[in-house]
Order: structure tokens, then C-alpha cells, then sequence
């Protein structure tokens, strides 16, 4: 069992790395095991069923290494595998996913113009809709479909000047009509610098890493399994489906990327 404590950590790719960064704030002590699976990312342009198979396998993996937690950090693989990696562990260890943060944004914004940004999966599966459907009548959602957004982030290169173009032909048209933006993409909070240059700098966006962090410390808790605060700073490992060196340099960077708030 090589991760034998760890909380195992995953993602399409790199995007995930934007909540283990948030994870690591919250949780200092705790050590981390962060998969990507950038060999089959983008996974939001994939069927529910593949992304399923796929999502398991990493969660069986993580668990056969030890891992005392899993977090799903990726929305399009929390809305199509949760159910299911719950169904087969949950009982044992938590199992966290991700969630398009419309309710801190319509909180914030009441009655507001909220783009949502993910991937076509995300905006199609059940768990959008029903979350959408549930806040109606609190702000109004605008769903965009972001195909090719993530699959740009796992390229690198973030100050490109055709990820501005493509974040113009994205969301440009909606540029002075909303009042805020959810980033219901882990790839995306990478981007927030950028969505502003598009969007306006004064734009709130909302992205779902700092409340899944609050919420792994609680289940950790509540398992009594969270690190004592005693104990020294958790060591991170990074790990990808696509074991190249410019990958693993990539992972690096972004893990040491400062994501603006
Ligand atoms: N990072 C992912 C998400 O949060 C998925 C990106 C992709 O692979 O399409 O939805």
C-alpha cells in the first residue's frame, strides 16, 4: 500500500490541482496523492459511461493503495461516477465530489445574472440540472457550454493569446450582462486572471475548491481520521496517466501557480 493514509486526490488532468491547492490550505498536515488523468482528459467531452469506467478505475486504485479519503476534483467526473464510487465505498472511507458553486454565487448575488461555466458534460448530466432547477427563482443561471476550455488548460501555456480568443468566443458575447460567473470547472480557476480580461476585473467568480476543503476536513473529523495538528506538513504526490517529463513539470507549476481570489 504505497498511499497508505494519503488523501487520494483526482481529476481529468491537471484541473484538480486548483482544489489541491485549496486542500492543502485548509489542511496543512494531512498528506496528498493527486492523480490526473491527462493521458483521457478532456473528460467532458466523453460519454457518461466512459468517464464512469474511467473514474472508477482511479477510485480503485486509491483505494487498493490505502488511501483513507477520496476527492473527486472534477465536476464532470463527481456528476457522472459519485454515485457509483459511493455506492462501493462510501461505507468504508468518504468519498467527496464537486459541485458548480450556484449557491454561494446565488447567495451572493440574489436575483443576479450568473453565467455558469463547465463542460458539456457537467451541464447536461442530472446533478446540473436538478441543482439549476432547485435555485430557480433565487438568481438566473446562464449555462455555457465551455468545449475545448479544459483541454486548452491541460496544454499549459494559460497566457496564450488564443486562450483570450477562445475565452471571447466563449463568453465574450455575454460581456456587461451578468453579474457574476461560476467556474463549474476545476481546469477553470486557472483562468480567472484571463476570464477578467474577457469579463470585466471587477467580475465575481465562484469556484467550488474552498467549500470542498471545509467540507474534507469535517468528514475527516467526523471519521476521526484528520491529521493531528501536530503533526509535521503533509508531503504531496503528484502522479499522472501521462508520465512525461514536460507533464510532470506542468503539474509542478500549476501546483505553484498562484490562483488570483
Ligand atoms: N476538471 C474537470 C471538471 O471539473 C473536467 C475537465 C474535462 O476533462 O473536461 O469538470
Amino acid at each position: 500500500m504505497r498511499y497508505k493514509n494519503y488523501v487520494g486526490v483526482f481529476d481529468s488532468g491537471v484541473g484538480g490541482i486548483s482544489v489541491l491547492q485549496e486542500l492543502r490550505k485548509e489542511l496543512p498536515h494531512e498528506d496528498f496523492y493527486y492523480f490526473g488523468d491527462s493521458a483521457n482528459a478532456p473528460y467532458g467531452e466523453k460519454s457518461p459511461r466512459v468517464i464512469r469506467k474511467l473514474a472508477m478505475a482511479i477510485a480503485d486504485h486509491m483505494v487498493e493503495e490505502g488511501c483513507k479519503a477520496i476527492v473527486i476534483a472534477c465536476n464532470t467526473a463527481t456528476s457522472a461516477a459519485a454515485p457509483k464510487i459511493r455506492a462501493k465505498y462510501d461505507a468504508n472511507i468518504p468519498i467527496l465530489g464537486m459541485e458548480p458553486a450556484l449557491k454561494p454565487a446565488a447567495k451572493q448575488l440574489p436575483h443576479g445574472k450568473v453565467l455558469v461555466m463547465a463542460t458539456p458534460a457537467t451541464l447536461k448530466l442530472e446533478k446540473y440540472q436538478k441543482l439549476s432547477h432547485r435555485l430557480e427563482g433565487e438568481a438566473e443561471f446562464i449555462p455555457v457550454l465551455c468545449k475545448g476550455l479544459a483541454g486548452r488548460v491541460e496544454q499549459g501555456d494559460l497566457d496564450a493569446p488564443d486562450m483570450l480568443e477562445l475565452l471571447d468566443s466563449l463568453i465574450g458575447p455575454y460581456r456587461g450582462q451578468v453579474d457574476g460567473i461560476v467556474l463549474g470547472c476545476t481546469h477553470y480557476p486557472f483562468l480567472k486572471r484571463q476570464i477578467r480580461t474577457v469579463m470585466g476585473e471587477n467580475i465575481p467568480l465562484f469556484d467550488g475548491g474552498a467549500g470542498t476543503a471545509r467540507q474534507l476536513r469535517r468528514r475527516l473529523l467526523q471519521h476521526d481520521i484528520l491529521a493531528p495538528e501536530d503533526s509535521p506538513e503533509g508531503h504531496i504526490i503528484l502522479d499522472s496517466s501521462l508520465r512525461t517529463p514536460q507533464e510532470k513539470e506542468l503539474y509542478e507549476t500549476l501546483l505553484h501557480t498562484p490562483i488570483a481570489d
